[in-house]
């Protein structure tokens, strides 16, 4: 584990589960990780392995009738505190949305209101977060923002709205409002799945570039691999709302133990291959987690389960290395 003093966010036992007719849907079932200060976590996972969940949870934005549990110890500021532990819609956490944790989705147009300008918008998240800012600085920021994240023309930009931005464009516009007021936690879930790979490229390379300017820590939430090993320093790999294996991102691909990553590794997606194909190497689907026996999530994919061991109860996340752990009956 980290040097505590290096940690910003400690995610410790989160749990978030729906209540619905069917029965009771884990999506997130006891996820434990850090986010270190100025560093990136890769979260890995196909879809449907509670990836987005565990970063509403962190904001408490699940929808109803999700309930989140657990702690959520964020040291961005004097002390630290349980961000689960705040009202979800009371000022505190809202302080803590608009300026200290902010988040970037694959959909722009969801961050985006269509019936205001982008420049408005993006002045909008500093006017309201910072009463004593005016409206000439918010926009000088929003044009220089704009600038910044690779728009031609900001001084002109912000004042179209969202529709007549390209996909590129917007996502670096939500980028940019974002960045607005140099949150100390960039959470990125998918932003670059909905992009062509010359685009994905260089809004990665302008998160990396952002974070190594202005410090920040990165929560990068990816189905892609290839896009981990560019973007993270350490990797948490989900499967069916549980962490699975957990390490440094080298380590973890170089030696990778759960059979789960062995099979990501073998479907590393490459380009122009269609998005279908990319998990060939594991069949079927991720099962959703309604009522989830007690058993390994992956064992009903996996070609080294052990029938008896593997069905009989959920391993232990366990350490095989130092800051190198592994959920599977293989190793315990
Ligand atoms: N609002 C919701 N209500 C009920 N179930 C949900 C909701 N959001 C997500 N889920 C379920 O939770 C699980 C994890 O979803 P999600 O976190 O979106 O996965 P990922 O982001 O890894 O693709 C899935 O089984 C999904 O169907
Ligand atoms: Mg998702």
């Amino acid at each position: 584990m980290a040097d505590q003093n290096d940690v910003l966010l400690e995610v410790k036992n989160l749990r978030t589960y729906f209540k619905l007719t069917e029965g009771t849907l884990k999506a997130v079932d006891d996820v434990s990780f850090n986010v270190r200060k100025g560093r990136t976590l890769g979260v890995l996972g196909e879809s449907g392995c509670g990836k987005s969940v565990t970063a509403q949870s962190i904001l408490q934005i699940v929808p109803t009738p999700g309930r989140v549990e657990g702690h959520v110890f964020y040291s961005g500021g004097k002390s630290t505190i349980d961000l689960l532990t705040l009202p979800a819609e009371g000022e505190s956490m809202r302080e803590i949305r608009g300026r200290e944790i902010a988040m970037i989705f694959q959909e722009p147009m969801t961050a985006f209101s269509p019936v205001h300008t982008i420049g408005n918008q993006i002045m909008e998240t500093m006017l309201v977060h910072d009463t004593t800012a005016t409206k000439e600085e918010a926009q000088a920021k929003a044009v220089e923002l704009l600038g910044r994240v690779g728009i031609a023309m900001p001084e002109t930009r912000i004042h179209e709205f969202p529709f007549q931005l390209s996909g590129g464009m917007r996502q670096r516009s939500m980028i940019a409002m974002a960045l607005m007021m140099k949150p100390k936690l960039l959470i990125a879930d998918e932003p670059t799945t909905a992009l062509d790979v010359t685009i994905q490229a260089q809004i990665l390379r302008l998160i990396k570039e952002l974070q190594a300017e202005m410090g920040m820590s990165v929560m990068f939430i990816t189905h892609n691999l290839g896009v981990i090993t560019n973007m993270a320093d350490e990797v948490a790999v989900m499967y069916l709302g549980k962490i699975v294996e957990i390490g440094d991102v080298r380590q973890v691909f170089k030696s990778a133990m759960h059979p789960y990553t062995q099979a990501l590794l073998l479907s590393i997606p490459r380009v122009g291959r269609k998005e279908k194909t990319r998990l060939q190497a594991i069949g079927g689907n991720v099962p959703v987690p309604l009522d989830p026996p007690p058993a390994c999530g992956f064992f009903s994919r996996c070609s080294r389960a052990v029938p008896g061991r593997c069905d009989a109860g959920v391993p232990e996340l366990i350490e095989t290395q130092p800051g190198h752990f592994v959920r599977c009956v293989l190793y315990q």
